[in-house]
């Protein structure tokens, strides 16, 4: 236990507007300082913060608390381990209070992730292979495979079960670090025969690893299981490491591989993060947003990357970003354009980043045939939803330059367009109507983090068997990419259907709000049938009791179709 009056000292010594501030950028008001609130979505800012009371509150979403509670929800962390970082940047020492405590779940991780990593460090030394492998076929000279830490995690690897010895971890605290998997055999390495290459989070610590495959393989790269200190889709590579640049510059770079992100520091562009095989996320977007509102996303140039590309672009739009969209041309992606033409290459294709009006218009042209009058006429209405949501997000000036751009291309006036943009989205809002309620669901399930929870909340029992797959797997692995892994043949194929034909909605909650009521509408229909089947063989009693819910159930429906 910690002594109340150390924790006073602790907060007397420190200054709540320099503790936030090293996590987002505040701005004076009066006797107050504002920013757009790191715990929650919003695009006005209503995160306040009193020096003179040493606290925060947040008009939207109610948060608030002293300095020791934001690091705590900031940084997921207990109260004990947010009062140790605190109390270490006072120069207040607690190791004389912590002798009985044991020592935090959050120091134990990290302690087993950084011995982990300097026996990963010193396995690579002694492999060959896999030297050859960063040197030569990825270019890396020895001061940047030290620079990001690279390690090898060798063939029937010990080494987590090695460092849980030296820790004197439980097995189960070995299992919660996200490195290991249960076998008939004993405890193994996630990472055997992999270059592994550690992630960290914003204070430096290794919270995960990602492990390459040596050459081809499948699959190319894994990551540490989720674990309650790293999550794929909160967590940022090089953040650590670029998150001065991105407040000095005022700009941030995101990439989708590991390899791109430290080509990109490599050639001078420090600024520059990853996201970890995910489209940016909202949690993302949000950690960004308080460090730099202009972005330049620097996917790779195959589908994949343009469809990230586009999903990042409507959740950034969201957090009021203003975003450039850079393109490899004939390169894959920035690894391989920085190994063949280095820092030159890097430069002139950032000179040639387009905005991110133009990269939509660009994205539609290639996909809809404009020589047809139905491709003109999905391509108006790609646009015409993107204007809307451009304009419910950033200025009119920005809609008028998509307006632009989409008639120099397609040869449609730009009155025409505007109309498409203007227009209560009829058609499309028809298109949505005819896409599955399961489709549907499943679509915003893997785009939208926000709405996951609710989706997993919805009655199941009525949802397609495909769905249920998904939903149940989720919920059991608590990650995207393995629930995708351990799919059936037959509903892999269906969601890879799915993610691929399901336009974006241009407000994804009310297609939300649209499926609750729908799936209300099917309960519905389901009790009547049942009801009706009751009723040939009921006695008149029963038959009266069953009208009349019969009845219920009828308005029910009525209001709901109303609505
Ligand atoms: P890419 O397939 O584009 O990999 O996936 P890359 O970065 O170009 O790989 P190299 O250059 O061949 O080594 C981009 C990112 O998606 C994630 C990884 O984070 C990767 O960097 N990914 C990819 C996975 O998580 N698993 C995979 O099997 C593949
Ligand atoms: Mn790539």
């Amino acid at each position: 236990m910690i002594p109340k009056n150390v924790i006073e000292e602790i907060k007397n010594r420190l200054d709540i507007v320099d503790v936030i501030s090293e996590y987002i950028n505040l701005e004076r008001v009066g006797q107050y300082y504002r920013a757009l609130c790191p715990f929650h979505t919003e695009t006005r800012p209503s995160f306040y913060v009193s020096p003179k009371l040493q606290r925060y509150k947040c008009f939207g979403c109610g948060a608030s608390g002293d300095i020791i509670k934001f690091v705590q929800e900031m940084e997921n962390i207990s109260f004990y381990e947010a009062l140790e970082k605190l109390a270490k940047k006072a120069g207040i020492d607690l190791s004389k209070y912590s002798k009985t405590s044991s020592k935090s779940e959050y120091s134990i991780y990290t302690a087993f992730y950084e011995k982990l990593k300097d026996l990963y460090k010193k396995e690579l030394l002694k492999n060959e292979k896999a030297l050859i492998y960063l040197k030569e076929k990825r270019k890396l000279p020895e001061e940047d495979i030290v620079r990001f830490e690279f390690g090898y995690s060798p063939a029937d690897s010990k080494l987590p079960i090695v460092v849980a010895k030296e820790l004197n971890l439980s097995l189960e605290m070995l299992m919660r670090t996200g490195v290991v998997f249960r076998t008939a055999k004993g405890v193994r390495d996630i990472f055997e025969n992999r270059i592994v290459i550690p992630i960290k989070n914003e204070s430096g610590n290794t919270i995960a690893f990602g492990g390459r495959i040596l050459d081809e393989g499948e699959p190319k790269y894994i990551n540490s299981k989720d674990t309650k200190y790293f999550s794929k889709s909160r967590t940022l590579f090089l953040l650590d490491a670029a998150k001065n640049y991105i407040r000095k510059l005022d700009m941030v770079i995101v990439t989708e591989g590991y390899f791109d992100a430290i080509a990109l520091h490599r050639a001078g562009l420090e600024n520059t993060v990853a996201v970890l095989g995910t489209a940016l996320t909202l949690q993302h977007a949000m950690r960004l947003s308080n460090l730099s509102k202009n972005i330049i996303l620097a996917f790779d140039s195959d589908e994949a990357g343009k469809r990230a590309a586009i999903r990042s672009i409507d959740v950034l739009l969201s957090r009021g970003f203003d975003i450039l969209v850079v393109d490899y041309g004939d390169y894959k992606d920035a690894d391989s354009l920085y190994t063949k033409e280095g820092k030159d290459g890097i430069e002139r294709v950032f000179e040639k980043a387009i905005s991110f009006e133009q990269f939509i218009v660009d994205y539609y042209k290639e996909r809809y045939d404009l020589s047809t009058p139905s491709g003109v006429e999905r391509f108006a209405n790609a646009i015409g939803e993107w204007g809307k949501r451009i304009a419910s997000h950033a200025s009119s000036v920005r809609v008028e330059a998509l307006v632009k751009y989409a008639s120099d291309v397609s040869g449609l006036s730009q009155k025409d367009l505007e109309k498409f943009v203007r227009s209560p989205s009829v058609s499309i809002h028809e298109v949505r109507k005819k896409i599955g309620i399961n489709e549907e669901i499943a679509f915003l399930f893997f785009n939208y983090e926000d709405v996951r929870k609710e989706i997993l909340d919805l009655p199941r029992d009525i949802l397609g068997n495909c769905l249920k797959e998904i939903l149940n797997g989720y919920e059991s692995t608590k990650d995207l990419n393995q629930t995708m892994e351990n799919l059936s043949k037959e509903c892999g194929d269906w969601i890879f259907n799915v993610l691929k034909d399901t336009p974006l909605p241009s407000d994804y909650q009310k297609v939300l709000k649209d499926i609750k009521r729908r799936l209300e509408l099917k309960k519905l229909t389901k009790r009547l049938k049942e009801i009706d089947m009751h009723l040939n063989s009921a006695a008149d009693e029963e038959k009266r009791v069953l009208l009349r819910a019969r009845m219920d159930i009828v308005r029910k429906m009525k209001s709901l179709q109303r609505g």
